[in-house]
């Protein structure tokens, strides 16, 4: 089972200096919810900051003995939604979690920040 977690309180480049208006991480979970809901073997949750915020919308892509994933710089639009969605679909059929580059989804290249690896053997 492979896990995306999202960052309820990011804000998008365009909107982070507006506190009036509210974080864009929570439209996001939504979006990336049902993106989700396509692929079995997926499941989304919400946490409030990732301690990315100066590249948000964060998300990251986990699982148990598999490499760990973080990505911003979303906008959180349905398509970002997608992407993510269909990259972690990826990430959740490839051992290790290790997604070959020429598989990746176009809307996520250019969105990695780090990875981890996993903490078991
Ligand atoms: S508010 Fe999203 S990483 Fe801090």
């Amino acid at each position: 089972m492979t896990t995306i977690t999202i960052c309820t309180t990011c804000r998008r480049q365009a909107a982070r200096d507006d506190r009036t208006l509210p974080p864009d991480g929570e439209a996001f979970l939504v979006r990336v919810t049902e993106a989700a809901a396509a692929h079995p073997g997926l499941q989304v949750r919400g946490t409030p900051c990732l301690m990315g915020c100066e590249h948000g919308c964060n998300a990251a892509v986990s699982a148990a003995g598999r490499m760990t994933y973080v990505l911003g710089r979303f906008e959180g639009t349905p398509e970002d939604a997608a992407a993510l969605a269909d990259y972690a679909a990826l990430h959740a059929e490839n051992d290790g979690g290790l997604v070959p580059f020429r598989q990746w989804p176009q809307g996520v290249k250019g969105h990695f920040v780090a990875r981890v690896p996993p903490l078991d053997p």
